[in-house]
């Protein structure tokens, strides 16, 4: 069978990203153009400056991934491309960006939702096996999807209020930490102890989840502390919301897998590389040694636009393709 090579391009918050990915499973090229640094200076994402620096980024980042895949255009399949969700400033940016490589090369256009994106990162590492549960926790979205096969998606539970990635980003925030919270909290809570005492997660339904109110119980904590003149320990503090927030995000996976048939278990979404949720999911999942589960790269986890390639050679092969007339769609669902 002939190869399919797809040009993939993400830019649905903060990451300028281009990818070139042979038959959905093979990286050619992966290259991510950061902003982290920018938006560490104002504590979180400025839209109209995300916008303005894709702008700048785009097309010196979609040049370096052609010259590092090798291949020319007369390889090229397709061109795929986030749609949604995200920022509608950013996403507008990949989107006419792929429009014109579209058009200007002849090629079709590949509409791809974000969140696929990141399950079908998985495939990198093996094949994909249905009926699966995909755990989707990221900066947006804490979800939890079952396939039945490809490009199938049953939201079965989703977040009340905050994402997990969102509520590690408030804590950070809250123990004056640097945008994004995530990945230094994972790092300090490995040197703390979950000492401090949080609130057991309720949801008005099993499989939904919530995050608001662990924020809010630390953010009490913390006044407590202060109020008693007692020293507070960041580590601690650390250890203390991240064993509550996975314990919370894992009991809902348990649940699904009591009540669904599940062959596989895989993890998606930038809150995927954390180090400790990847540990609890191998120490759980031996409970249950007739599931398989996979545990995306961890470069492959945060945004990038080779997760959109796999995405987009799944749509390909089911001849899922957008007009020109295509616009960005920031609150754009799975289907
Ligand atoms: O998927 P992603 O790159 O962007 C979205 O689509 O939202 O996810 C970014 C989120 C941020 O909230 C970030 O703090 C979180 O993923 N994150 C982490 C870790 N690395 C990134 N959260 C916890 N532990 C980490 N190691
Ligand atoms: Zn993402």
């Amino acid at each position: 069978m002939k190869d399919v090579i797809i040009l993939a391009l993400e830019s649905s918050c903060d990451e300028t990203a281009c990818a070139l990915v042979r038959n959905g499973r093979e990286i050619l090229s992966s290259k991510v153009a950061s902003q982290i640094d920018v938006h560490t200076k104002y504590g979180g994402v400025v839209p109209e400056v995300a916008s303005r620096i894709h702008i700048e980024n785009i097309s010196i980042i979609i040049k370096e991934a052609l010259e590092e895949a090798k291949v020319s255009w007369d390889d090229i399949d397709g061109i795929a491309v986030t749609v949604g969700p995200g920022l509608i400033g950013s996403l507008h940016i990949g989107v006419l960006a792929a429009k014109t490589l579209a058009w200007a090369y002849h090629k079709p256009l590949i509409p791809v939702q974000h969140l696929t994106g990141h399950i079908y990162a998985n495939a990198f590492v093996d094949e994909l096996k249905f009926p699966l549960l995909a755990l989707v926790v990221s900066g947006g979205h804490t979800e939890l999807v079952l396939m039945k096969e490809d490009y199938d998606f049953e939201v079965l539970g989703t977040t009340q209020d905050d994402a997990v990635g969102e509520a590690y980003d408030k804590v950070g925030r809250v123990l004056n930490l640097p945008y994004p919270g995530g990945p230094k909290i994972d790092k300090l809570a490995k040197e703390g102890q979950p000492r401090y005492q949080l609130p057991k997660v309720h949801t008005d339904d099993p499989l939904n989840f919530s995050f608001s109110g662990l924020k809010s119980a630390v953010m009490q904590s913390l006044k407590r502390l202060e109020r008693n003149n007692e020293e507070l320990s960041v580590p601690d503090m650390c250890a203390s919301f991240q064993e509550a927030a996975l314990s919370h995000l894992w009991s809902r996976v348990e649940t699904v897998l009591d009540e669904y048939e599940v062959r596989q278990v895989i993890l998606a979404g930038g809150v995927a590389a954390n180090s400790r949720l990847r540990e609890i999911c191998v120490e759980r999942m031996k409970k249950h040694p007739g599931i398989s589960y996979i545990i995306p790269p961890l470069a492959y986890c945060t945004d990038n636009a080779a997760m959109i390639g796999a995405s987009g050679y799944i749509a390909y092969k089911k001849g899922i393709f957008a007009d020109l007339d295509i616009e960005a769609d920031p609150s754009l669902e799975m289907q």
